[in-house]
Protein backbone atom coordinates (compact mmCIF):
# COMPACT_ATOMS: atom_id res chain seq x y z
CA UNK A 1 0.00 0.00 0.00
CA UNK A 2 3.08 2.45 0.68
CA UNK A 3 4.98 3.52 -2.45
CA UNK A 4 8.79 2.47 -2.36
CA UNK A 5 9.98 6.37 -1.51
CA UNK A 6 7.82 6.37 1.38
CA UNK A 7 9.10 2.73 2.23
CA UNK A 8 12.79 3.96 1.85
CA UNK A 9 12.40 7.70 3.91
CA UNK A 10 10.63 5.30 6.99
CA UNK A 11 13.61 2.56 6.73
CA UNK A 12 15.84 5.41 6.36
CA UNK A 13 14.87 8.88 7.66
CA UNK A 14 16.48 11.82 6.86
CA UNK A 15 17.23 14.36 9.73
CA UNK A 16 16.32 12.54 12.42
CA UNK A 17 17.56 14.19 15.49
CA UNK A 18 17.93 17.22 17.44
CA UNK A 19 19.72 20.14 17.48
CA UNK A 20 20.58 22.90 20.57
CA UNK A 21 19.76 25.95 21.01
CA UNK A 22 17.64 25.70 17.66
CA UNK A 23 16.44 29.03 16.14
CA UNK A 24 12.92 27.79 15.83
CA UNK A 25 11.21 24.95 18.19
CA UNK A 26 7.73 23.37 17.07
CA UNK A 27 5.73 20.36 18.47
CA UNK A 28 2.64 19.21 17.25
CA UNK A 29 0.68 16.56 18.05
CA UNK A 30 -1.70 14.62 15.84
CA UNK A 31 -5.23 15.01 17.60
CA UNK A 32 -6.62 12.10 15.32
CA UNK A 33 -4.44 9.50 16.46
CA UNK A 34 -2.29 10.88 19.03
CA UNK A 35 1.29 10.88 17.53
CA UNK A 36 3.75 13.57 17.89
CA UNK A 37 6.49 15.32 15.88
CA UNK A 38 9.10 17.60 17.29
CA UNK A 39 11.21 19.68 15.31
CA UNK A 40 14.28 21.71 15.40
CA UNK A 41 15.45 24.97 13.25
CA UNK A 42 19.15 26.37 12.60
CA UNK A 43 18.20 29.95 10.11
CA UNK A 44 20.66 32.17 8.91
CA UNK A 45 18.99 35.28 7.41
CA UNK A 46 16.00 33.88 6.84
CA UNK A 47 16.96 30.98 5.41
CA UNK A 48 16.72 26.98 6.53
CA UNK A 49 20.17 25.94 7.11
CA UNK A 50 19.80 23.07 9.29
CA UNK A 51 16.55 21.30 9.79
CA UNK A 52 16.62 18.03 12.59
CA UNK A 53 13.08 16.28 13.58
CA UNK A 54 11.79 13.37 15.81
CA UNK A 55 8.13 12.11 14.79
CA UNK A 56 6.94 9.19 17.43
CA UNK A 57 4.30 8.34 14.62
CA UNK A 58 2.99 5.70 12.61
CA UNK A 59 5.65 4.81 9.35
CA UNK A 60 3.51 7.35 6.92
CA UNK A 61 4.16 10.48 9.61
CA UNK A 62 7.45 9.83 10.03
CA UNK A 63 7.87 9.17 6.11
CA UNK A 64 6.38 12.50 5.34
CA UNK A 65 8.45 14.45 8.60
CA UNK A 66 11.53 13.00 6.44
CA UNK A 67 10.99 14.34 2.99
CA UNK A 68 9.44 17.66 4.19
CA UNK A 69 12.82 18.19 5.93
CA UNK A 70 14.83 17.60 3.11
CA UNK A 71 12.30 20.30 1.49
CA UNK A 72 12.65 22.56 3.25
CA UNK A 73 16.61 23.02 4.16
CA UNK A 74 18.17 25.29 2.29
CA UNK A 75 14.95 27.26 1.56
CA UNK A 76 13.70 31.05 2.52
CA UNK A 77 11.44 30.43 5.86
CA UNK A 78 8.86 32.01 3.63
CA UNK A 79 8.97 29.61 0.85
CA UNK A 80 9.08 26.29 3.99
CA UNK A 81 6.05 27.92 5.25
CA UNK A 82 3.95 27.43 2.30
CA UNK A 83 4.94 23.65 2.30
CA UNK A 84 1.31 22.37 2.08
CA UNK A 85 1.09 18.76 3.77
CA UNK A 86 -0.44 17.78 0.36
CA UNK A 87 3.29 18.69 -1.63
CA UNK A 88 4.58 16.40 0.49
CA UNK A 89 2.48 13.15 0.01
CA UNK A 90 3.19 14.15 -3.84
CA UNK A 91 6.92 13.86 -3.78
CA UNK A 92 6.49 10.53 -1.78
CA UNK A 93 4.75 9.74 -4.57
CA UNK A 94 1.11 9.35 -2.64
CA UNK A 95 -0.04 8.18 0.68
CA UNK A 96 -2.89 5.86 0.98
CA UNK A 97 -5.88 7.81 1.57
CA UNK A 98 -6.38 6.56 5.17
CA UNK A 99 -2.71 8.39 5.54
CA UNK A 100 -2.97 11.29 4.36
CA UNK A 101 -3.81 12.80 7.97
CA UNK A 102 -0.39 11.58 9.46
CA UNK A 103 0.96 13.75 6.40
CA UNK A 104 -0.80 17.29 8.47
CA UNK A 105 1.61 16.90 11.40
CA UNK A 106 5.21 17.43 9.10
CA UNK A 107 3.35 20.76 8.09
CA UNK A 108 1.82 22.19 11.47
CA UNK A 109 5.43 21.24 12.72
CA UNK A 110 7.29 23.14 10.05
CA UNK A 111 4.79 25.97 10.59
CA UNK A 112 4.85 26.37 14.42
CA UNK A 113 8.63 25.66 14.15
CA UNK A 114 8.80 29.03 11.69
CA UNK A 115 5.79 31.16 14.20
CA UNK A 116 8.95 30.05 17.01
CA UNK A 117 11.33 31.63 14.87
CA UNK A 118 9.39 34.51 13.96
CA UNK A 119 8.01 35.74 17.39
CA UNK A 120 11.51 35.31 18.84
CA UNK A 121 13.34 37.58 15.93
CA UNK A 122 9.94 40.12 16.69
CA UNK A 123 11.50 40.37 20.23
CA UNK A 124 14.94 40.78 20.10
FE1 LIG B 1 -0.26 6.65 15.33
FE2 LIG B 1 -0.89 5.47 13.47
S1 LIG B 1 -2.09 5.97 15.04
S2 LIG B 1 0.77 5.16 14.52
FE1 LIG C 1 -0.99 8.87 13.44
FE2 LIG C 1 -0.14 8.34 11.17
S1 LIG C 1 -1.61 7.23 12.21
S2 LIG C 1 0.23 10.11 12.24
Amino acid sequence: MYSEKVIDHFSNPRNVGKIENPDGYGKVGNAACGDVMEIFLKIEEDKIKDVKFRTFGCAAAIATSSMSTEMILNKPVEEALKLTNKAVAEALDGLPAKKMHCSVLAEEGIQSAIEDYMSKKDKS
